[in-house]
Formats: structure tokens, C-alpha cells, sequence
């Protein structure tokens, strides 16, 4: 794994940047991405190029020796392009166009924003492409940051009429497969049809399904129009993305089948303030360290988006950020620890957002490895360490395969567009189930629905209301054992129950029916032998003889053969005893941790995290042959045995 930093020549004076980048090799850096947000200083005016300042910098840096990640700087389009093309701007759901005055503001539908995100792609990938310096290009900038990847805009409008009219083909169609009879929805032709927003009450979810769809496929296809211009103009050269945490607006898999690498942005103190499933014990026992789960989860995620599971870390949290509502800064031995964990998680690249703090504009409040007077903070000292420890342990090789967990950003959408309960956010499910297995010890790969399960131990469904056909047949094949999560099989593809009633399909793997669901309010809870369903409950009706049942001897765990369905939201305990029995069948070990501590196996290297206040004793769990650290692992450290 190499070590990387995101730097903004254009913000710093020139006389500068060979020093900074003398530094970045000293700190043992060996990449720098730069160039996403220049677009302005490339092109100050219509057509009128400034390259010199770009030429020189990408001098300087090769001359260093570093190999640079250069971005498109479509996420940042410049006030003069806004003024000539006033409605390339995204719309919100209230109607409002997004003014100028920070970044993102473009709609992915808009033609003529296309035309010029293209037209400046083909430059910058024609002054750069050939570049020995230039080893990858990132597309744009995390697409859909500041809640833009769906746009309400007339030129979204027209697209999605004519999404439309290419997969329902007719109108009577789309009025049968959305039940348009409900309310008198019916519509005479394409033409008449609108995005979904400012209805009076609630649209039909079968057309806000339908529009998520549409929304995600614009993303999709902004993205293959850079990769196509990219791969022409700079052959050889890697083309990435950087993804977000806990974000499921666009399908992350149908963009990364353009992508050599999927990349993510990993800020886990900032998303563990800001996602609302962690409780505000956790909020305050982790605000330090981040919850231990929170960059697993996203590292084993975009792992199985990329082709040949390719995967980095475009941008690492250095330190405090100023995005979250309350923003600490991490203990001491964090980045290093941020830094080994994507390691273990086989990450080929670490690359920290940023270099020098900004003493000016929006962020001048989130550190970077040096402060604004170019002194080094804390994550530089940190970053210096952990590059001579990884060059150390020289850790290559994939860990053996043992539990899939299959992740739909099309379930996602389905629980969004019709929760049914407040709380019903198919993520936190996601997470919830993936935390579970994670604190049993166990390796987790997050894959695609279409995914290919051969090799697996187990396969994790927390839940896909729309059960594919091919998905069902592989599960039915797949020799190891099984979980589907509630609401799985529970919609149509059109957004309907199923005839048979959900399970829908699945029912092929497991005969039971879910005759009923209700959603829970807090304090409405049910209870078993020591455990506790909140949230969702389902009532089934089979002939099976339930596995674990409520206290009232309703099943919520049923199983026939290697398959078990879950009827309920489950809590950590229903987790464990479950995962437990099933690792136990499927003959994974489980291991007894601490809490707060995280294993990952790596090659034949075994890492242990620890993400609390408290040294843990790890002494019956490591190896003799410790390569570092000690089996008593600090708060904020990292011990990496031989396996
Ligand atoms: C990311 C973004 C960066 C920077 C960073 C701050 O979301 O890609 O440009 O804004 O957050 O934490």
C-alpha cells in the first residue's frame, strides 16, 4: 500500500510548492491528487486557457518524484459558465434552483452542462493524458456531496420522459405497472408525466422508484462520458471516483463498471456525529476514534464495487474537520490507526485530505497534516510513522473468503420512498447486520447483488425487497449458509406486493408468508429470552417450527435447510446469538473480543484494532509472533501478529 496527500497548488504561492512537495517524499508520501477544483484558474474565461501555472506545478511534483492523481474539475464549474447557461443549475425538491457560490451546483440532465463538462474533460486530458507523472485520473468530485445527485430541473424532466418511454415502451404500460387507476394517476402520453416533487401529499412510490432509478442512471452515464474521453486521451492510466460514507443516492456498482479503482472518502469522527443510527452513548464513547465499524464498513463495501475488488482511500481524515455538528479532534495514533486499518482491509492507496490547512473560504476550519503556517500537526508526525511501518510489514496477498453481505443501493431506495416507519433506513440494517458479524471477528466482503457467492461460508442478506431472478437461483445453488433480512421479496420490481404475498420469490428458498408487517414506535418494543425486537416486526405464516421466538411465541427467526429468515429489526443480542449459531454451522471460528476491538485478517497477517479509551489485553487472542505491537494494545493503537 502507498501513501498519498490532496494538495491545491493553485491556493498557495508558487514559490512554495517545491518545498511542499520535497516534504510529502520526506513524510514518505509517494502520490498527490490535485486539480478536481481548479477549474476556474484553468480556464479564468470562455475558451481562454491557463495552463502555465499548471504545467509548473505538475513539473515540480514529478521532479520530486511523486505520481499524480489528477482530477476533472467538472464538480466546480466556473461563475462566468453559470451566467452564460443560467439553467444548467440543479433544482431541489422545493423548486429552487442551487445558486453559484460554492460547489456542485450543475444538474447531471442538463445537455449543455454536459457538452462543456466534456469539452473541458478532453482539454485538461490532452494537456495531461501523456504525462509520465500522471498515473490516474478521479472523475469530477464525489458525486452527489451537498444532496446533489438528484436534480428537479426541466432539462431532468425531459430525460426522465424519455427514460421512461424506453422501459415501459407504452403509456398503458406505465399506467398498469404503476397502478396509475389509483386516484385517477392516469397519464395520456410520456409527455405529460413530471419528476415527483410538490405533489399534495405523497407521490406514488412506483414513480419515485422510477425516478431514483432515472436519477442514479444519470450519474452513471456523467461518468462514463469522462471515463470514455479519459481512457482515449491518457491510456494505461487508472480512472477512479471518490465515493462517500453512508451514501446511497446513485448505484455505486453501475459507476464503478467504468472505474479501474473505486475510491471513498473516509471521515469517521464527522460520520459518527452525523449518521443517526449510533446511539449518543456511542456518539460520546467513540467521538475520538470513530466507531469502530464505520471505515470497515465503507473499506469491505467499496472493495466490492470495483473491478477486481481495487480500492482507496482518496481522502483520510488528518484531524479535526469542520463539516459535523461538533467536530473533536481524533486521539493521537488515530490517522495512524485510519491508515493501517485500510491496510489490512487491502487498500492500495492512503491519500490524506489535505496537505496544509486553508486559512481562507469554507474550510479553513478542518486541519490538514500541516497547520496554516506550514508547522507540522499531529497526522503529520503519525503519517511519518505509519509509512515506515508499512514498508516494513510488507503485508501482500487477499484474506480467504468467509462471509458475504449483500448490499443493494436499490433496497435502499425502497425503503426511502416508502419507510413505513421513521426509523426504517435500510443502511443502518446494512450496517447493523455487518457490525454483528464484525464483532464475532469474522472477515466480511460487501458485494453486489449480481455478485458471484462462490467461495462464501455464508451469504447476509439484511434485506432486497426487489428479489431478482438470478439472485434467487444463485442463492438456491449456493452451497453454505444463508440469512434474508426482513422485507426481502416484498415488492415487485414496479413497486407492488407480489401476488403471493412477501416474500415473493424467495419463498422458493424458504416456504413461509408474511401476512403482516407493523412498524414500531420507540418504547414499543417486544420482547424474547434476552433480546429485544424494536423497529419492525412481521407476522409469518408457516409450517415451519420457529427458531427463536417472542416472549408471546411469535416466530422471528425461521429456518428450513441452510436458509433463515428474520422477521423482525433485530437488536446486537438477536445478532449475536444468531450469527453465532450460523458461523457455528457454516464452522467459521468466532472469536470473544472486547467491544471496542476489530480483527482483519490480511494475507497471513492478523490485525487487531483498538478503538476505546482502555488498553485491552489481547494476550489470548494474538499470536506469539507479534510484527507489531504488543498483545496489550493502547487505546488508539494497532497489533499485527503473524497468523
Ligand atoms: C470531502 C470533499 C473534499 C473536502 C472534504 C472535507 O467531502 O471531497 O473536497 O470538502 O470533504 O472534509
Amino acid at each position: 500500500m502507498q501513501l498519498g496527500v490532496c494538495y491545491y497548488p493553485e491556493q498557495w504561492p508558487e514559490d512554495r510548492w517545491a518545498d511542499d512537495a520535497r516534504r510529502m517524499v520526506a513524510m514518505g508520501l509517494s502520490h498527490v491528487r490535485i486539480g478536481e477544483f481548479a477549474w476556474s484558474r484553468i480556464e479564468p474565461a470562455d475558451g481562454q486557457f491557463d495552463w502555465g501555472w499548471l504545467d509548473r506545478a505538475v513539473a515540480v511534483l514529478h521532479e520530486a518524484g511523486l505520481k499524480i492523481v489528477m482530477g476533472t474539475p467538472t464538480a466546480t464549474p466556473p461563475r462566468w459558465l453559470v451566467a452564460k447557461m443560467p439553467d444548467m443549475v440543479a433544482v431541489d425538491a422545493d423548486g429552487r434552483p442551487r445558486k453559484f457560490g460554492s460547489r456542485r451546483h450543475y444538474c447531471f440532465s442538463h445537455p449543455g452542462y454536459r457538452a462543456e463538462a466534456a469539452r473541458i474533460v478532453r482539454a485538461v486530458a490532452a494537456r495531461y493524458g501523456t504525462h509520465p507523472a500522471v498515473v490516474a485520473w478521479q472523475t469530477d468530485n464525489e458525486y452527489g456531496c451537498h444532496d446533489t445527485a438528484i436534480s428537479y430541473s426541466d432539462a431532468a424532466a425531459s430525460g426522465f420522459r424519455r427514460w421512461l418511454a424506453v422501459r415501459h415502451r407504452n403509456i398503458g404500460a406505465l399506467n398498469a405497472a404503476w397502478g396509475n387507476v389509483f386516484w385517477s394517476m392516469d397519464y395520456p402520453g410520456f409527455d405529460s408525466i413530471d419528476p415527483p416533487n410538490l405533489t399534495v401529499t405523497e407521490p406514488n412510490p412506483a414513480h419515485v422508484l422510477d425516478w431514483r432509478r432515472f436519477s442514479s442512471d444519470e450519474v452513471v452515464s456523467f461518468n462514463r462520458a469522462q471515463a470514455d474521453i479519459l481512457r482515449a486521451a491518457s491510456p494505461g492510466r487508472d480512472i477512479v471516483h471518490n465515493f462517500m460514507g453512508f451514501f446511497t443516492q446513485f448505484d455505486h456498482h453501475a459507476v464503478s463498471r467504468d472505474l479501474d479503482v473505486a475510491t471513498w472518502d473516509s471521515y469517521p469522527l464527522g460520520f459518527l456525529e452525523q449518521f443517526p443510527y449510533f446511539t449518543a452513548d456511542e456518539k460520546l464513547r467513540y467521538a475520538r476514534t470513530g466507531h469502530p465499524d464505520i471505515a470497515a464498513f465503507h473499506h469491505d463495501l467499496y472493495r466490492g464495487c470495483a473491478k477486481g475488488g481495487r480500492w482507496w482511500v482518496m481522502e483520510q481524515q488528518p484531524g479535526p474537520v469542520n463539516w459535523a455538528r461538533y467536530n473533536p479532534a481524533p486521539l493521537p495514533g488515530m490517522v495512524r490507526l485510519w491508515t493501517l486499518e485500510a491496510l489490512a482491509h487491502g487498500a492500495e492507496l492512503v491519500s490524506y485530505f489535505r496537505w496544509r490547512q486553508a486559512p481562507f473560504a469554507q474550510e479553513q476550519m478542518h486541519s490538514g497534516l500541516l497547520r496554516p503556517d506550514s508547522s507540522d500537526d499531529v497526522g503529520a508526525g503519525e503519517v511519518a510513522t505509519v509509512a515506515r511501518e508499512i514498508a516494513a510489514l510488507g503485508a501482500t496477498g487477499a484474506p480467504p473468503k468467509s462471509v458475504a453481505l449483500v448490499f443493494s443501493y436499490e433496497a435502499s431506495w425502497v425503503f426511502e420512498t416508502q419507510p413505513q416507519g421513521v426509523d426504517m433506513r435500510y443502511i443502518e440494517l446494512a450496517f447493523a447486520l455487518y457490525s454483528a458479524l464484525r464483532r464475532l471477528g469474522l472477515d466480511v466482503d460487501i458485494v453486489a447483488p449480481d455478485a458471484s457467492l462462490d467461495g462464501y461460508a455464508m451469504v447476509v442478506v439484511p434485506s432486497l425487497p426487489i428479489a431478482d431472478t438470478g439472485l434467487v437461483e444463485r442463492l438456491a445453488a449456493f452451497d453454505g449458509l444463508v440469512l434474508l433480512g426482513p422485507r426481502s421479496g416484498s415488492k415487485t420490481r414496479d413497486f407492488a406486493i407480489p401476488d403471493t404475498l412477501p416474500p415473493g420469490p424467495l419463498r422458493a428458498l424458504i416456504p413461509l408468508r408474511v401476512v403482516r408487517v407493523e412498524s414500531l414506535r420507540p418504547g414499543l418494543e417486544h420482547k424474547g429470552d434476552g433480546f429485544t425486537v424494536a423497529r419492525w416486526l412481521e407476522h409469518v405464516e408457516s409450517d415451519l417450527v420457529p427458531e427463536v421466538k417472542l416472549d408471546d411465541g411469535r416466530g422471528v427467526v425461521f429456518a428450513h435447510g441452510a436458509v433463515r429468515y428474520l422477521a423482525a429489526w433485530p437488536d446486537a443480542a438477536l445478532l449475536d446469538r444468531l450469527f453465532t449459531a450460523m458461523a457455528g454451522e457454516a464452522a467459521l471460528p468466532v472469536v470473544d473480543l472486547p467491544p471496542d476491538v476489530r480483527l482483519r485478517r490480511h494475507s497471513n497477517l492478523r490485525f487487531a484494532f483498538n478503538f476505546g479509551p482502555e488498553a485491552v489485553d489481547l494476550s489470548s487472542i494474538a499470536g506469539a509472533d507479534c510484527v507489531l505491537g504488543t498483545p496489550l494494545v493502547p487505546p488508539a493503537s494497532v497489533t499485527v501478529w503473524r497468523d
